[in-house]
């Protein structure tokens, strides 16, 4: 019992330990309770403090020598290195937002509810899903033509990060990037700014479903979205995709899918007890959906397990 306990306190220790600015501070070195308090924000008990750190150290994440206080775990030490700030923010959704599904999922199941989509959360997330980054980056170097006038439409566009790999890749590429939450909309049109792509692409913060255009895109890719929409609704979804591609156009989707693994039936468990989206598809149900959507040429292939790539397009249209 206690191996399973300690590694629960030592998960919401470690997280709270970041996002609270704790180990920011206990990052220089050991500090007494004293420095602490001045560092973290006046007024603070000095007992609760101290009884909080306390606990990190019988739980061997601290270190506690002549009254000062240091980072002990390598785990830690390890996760707050810049080079894995993306491994950061799995870590901490997995504690702060998937945790709650753990907990609550069967009472609001009870109740006949589900979550909210947390908009605030958009950044933990936005940072956590670039895990998959070194694979989509390899999709869109097979996918964007190196040279020659292309249009892409980004549903989901994120950061803005596959927008960005690109343009680096072709000069003469225009984009336009979707994006639901307006934090993350605005985070992604400054990064437009510092990548000095806003001149060829337009980030607009609306929802993919209320998105038009005159234009027609030579591409439009979909990533890590489908689950984000209830099923049922899918497939009309696609076909509105297919309608923006220019002919011969391509539309290009990654998703998730189901896996006997806990990370995924994490995902899968937040995806389908989130208001107004819907479980991971399988590889089949996005092919039957693609094909109900009206495109007729369906490839699909495996990227990494439970991690698939589709190209789909309408042949003679
Ligand atoms: C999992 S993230 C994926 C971001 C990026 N495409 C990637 O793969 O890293 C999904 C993004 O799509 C956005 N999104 C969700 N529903 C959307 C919708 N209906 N219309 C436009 N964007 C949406 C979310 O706000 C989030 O930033």
């Amino acid at each position: 019992m206690n191996k399973t306990l300690n590694e629960f306190y030592r998960a919401g220790f470690i997280s709270t330990a970041i996002s609270e600015g704790i180990y920011d501070v206990l990052s220089n070195g050991p500090e007494s309770i004293e420095d602490m308090q001045r560092n973290i924000g006046t007024g603070i008990d000095k007992e609760g403090l101290k009884a909080w750190l306390d606990l990190g150290v019988a739980i061997g994440e601290l270190d506690k020598k002549n009254g000062g206080y240091s980072i002990k775990s390598s785990f830690s030490k390890k996760i707050l290195k810049p080079a894995n700030d993306t491994w950061k923010a799995f870590f901490q959704a997995r504690v702060e937002i998937f945790y709650d599904y753990i907990k609550n999922t069967p009472a609001l199941l009870k109740q006949n509810k589900k979550f909210d989509f947390s908009h605030s959360y958009g950044e933990l997330f936005a940072k956590s899903s670039r895990t998959v980054e070194p694979l989509l980056i390899d999709v869109v170097d097979k996918i964007i033509p190196s040279n020659g006038a292309c249009r892409l439409l980004e549903a989901g566009c994120g950061s803005g990060i596959y927008i960005k790999r690109a343009c680096d890749r072709n000069p003469n590429l225009t984009v336009i990037g979707l994006e639901l939450q307006k934090p993350v909309a605005d985070f992604a049109r400054e990064n437009t700014i510092i990548w000095q792509i806003n001149n060829r692409v337009t980030i607009e913060h609306i929802d993919v479903r209320h998105f038009q255009s005159d234009n027609q895109f030579n591409i439009v890719t979909f990533f890590n979205l489908i689950y984000y929409f209830p099923e049922d609704e899918r497939t009309e979804l696609l076909r509105n995709l297919g309608n923006l591609l220019s002919p011969g156009g391509t539309l290009i989707l990654t998703t998730l899918c189901p896996a006997n693994d806990p990370s995924i039936q994490l995902m899968n468990l937040w995806s389908s007890m989130t208001d107004g989206f819907g479980p991971l598809p399988t590889p089949d149900n996005v092919c039957d959906q693609l094909y109900d959507a009206g495109f007729n040429e369906i490839q699909f292939e495996k990227l990494i397990p439970a991690f698939y790539l589709f190209k789909a397009r309408k042949s003679g249209y």
